[in-house]
C-alpha cells in the first residue's frame, strides 16, 4: 500500500517527536505503542519509566493468551515499532518472530532496534492485516496488539489468520469493545471518513458477542474473553501529561482521547483480550 493510503496522524506526530529526540517520548512510545497493563491500577506512578513497564506487561498479557512456547513461529500483526517482537526476542529461545505493518516508516524502526537474541530469527515485512502475504499454515500464533480497530475489515483479518495459522495455532489480540447497549452512540464516534481525526480511520463497534460469531463463523474456537479495563486507566492520566509536558494541542486529539477516557472509566467501552483456537 502506498504512504499516501496510510493516515494515522497519531503515529506523524509520534514520528516527529522521536525524530527530534525526546527521551521521554522514547521511553513511554519507542518500543510499544499501546495502553500500559497495571496490576495494582492504584500504584500507577505517572512517569514514563512507568507506563514503559505497563506497556511491556500489556503485551505480556496479549502473547500469553496466546500460549506462546520456546520454538514456535509466531506472526504480530499491526507490529508498529516491533515492541511485542523485541519483548518475544527477549523472553523466548529459538523462535522464528514475523512482524507485519502497513506502515514502512515504522518497520525501517523497528528492523534497527530489535536485533534477534537467543537463536532466534526474525524479520519484519511491509503489508496488509486484510491480505496477509504469508503462505497457508505457516504459523503457530498471530498476535494483534491494540490495531485491529484499524484494520479495513475484522472477518477479513480473522479468515487471513485462520489460513496461515497451524492446526492447533493460536491468535491472540486486544481491542476496546463497546458494551451492546451503547453501540448506537458509538457509531457517533466512529471514524471512517475522508477526513479523520488524530487517531485516523478506527472502528470501534465490535461488541464481545460479535467477536464470538466472528470466531464461529470464520472456524475458530474462543478460548478467552478478558475485560482489562481497570489495568489500562492509568494511561489516560500519563497521556495527559505527556500533552502538558509537550504542549500537544491537536483538537482532535484532545477531544478522541478525552472521550475515549470517559466512556473507558464508564465501562461503556471496554479494554479486551481474546485469544482463539485453530483446532
Ligand atoms: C496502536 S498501533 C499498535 C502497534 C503495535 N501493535 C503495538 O502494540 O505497539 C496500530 C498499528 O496498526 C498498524 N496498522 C493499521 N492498519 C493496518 C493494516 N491494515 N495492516 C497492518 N497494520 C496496520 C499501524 O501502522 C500501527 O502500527
Amino acid at each position: 500500500m502506498k504512504d499516501q493510503q496510510i493516515n494515522l496522524p497519531y503515529f506523524d506526530v509520534l514520528l516527529t517527536l522521536l525524530d527530534s529526540g525526546h527521551p521521554e517520548i522514547d521511553l513511554a512510545f519507542g518500543r510499544h505503542v499501546h495502553w500500559g497493563y497495571w496490576s495494582n491500577p492504584e500504584q500507577a506512578l505517572n512517569t514514563p519509566e512507568d507506563f514503559s513497564k505497563a506497556a511491556e506487561q500489556l503485551s505480556c498479557e496479549v502473547y500469553s493468551a496466546a500460549n506462546v512456547k520456546n520454538g514456535q513461529s509466531v506472526l504480530d500483526v499491526g507490529c508498529g515499532f516491533g515492541g511485542t517482537i523485541a519483548s518475544l526476542n527477549e523472553q523466548f529461545l529459538g523462535m522464528n518472530l514475523v512482524g507485519l505493518n502497513i506502515d514502512e516508516r515504522q518497520l525501517e524502526k523497528a528492523r534497527k532496534k530489535v536485533v534477534p537474541q537467543n537463536g532466534n530469527t526474525l524479520r519484519f515485512e511491509q503489508g496488509n492485516a486484510c491480505a496477509l502475504p504469508f503462505p497457508d499454515q505457516s504459523f503457530d500464533v498471530v498476535l494483534a496488539v491494540e490495531c485491529i480497530f484499524h484494520f479495513p475489515d475484522r472477518q477479513q483479518f480473522f479468515q487471513e489468520a485462520f489460513r496461515v495459522l497451524k492446526p492447533g495455532g493460536h491468535l491472540s489480540l486486544s481491542d476496546f469493545v463497546p458494551i451492546a447497549w451503547f453501540l448506537p452512540f458509538m457509531r457517533l464516534f466512529n471514524s471512517k471518513s475522508s477526513n479523520p481525526g488524530f487517531y485516523g480511520n478506527f472502528d470501534l463497534q465490535y461488541t464481545a458477542k460479535r467477536y464470538r460469531k466472528l470466531a464461529a463463523k470464520t472456524g475458530f474456537e474462543q478460548l478467552l474473553e478478558r475485560n482489562i479495563t481497570v489495568n489500562t486507566l492509568p494511561t489516560y492520566k500519563f497521556l495527559w501529561t505527556l500533552k502538558q509536558d509537550f504542549k500537544l494541542e491537536d483538537f482532535s486529539a484532545f477531544s478522541q482521547t478525552s472521550i475515549i477516557a470517559l466512556i473507558s472509566q464508564l465501562e461503556l467501552l471496554r479494554y479486551m483480550i481474546f485469544s482463539f483456537l485453530k483446532k
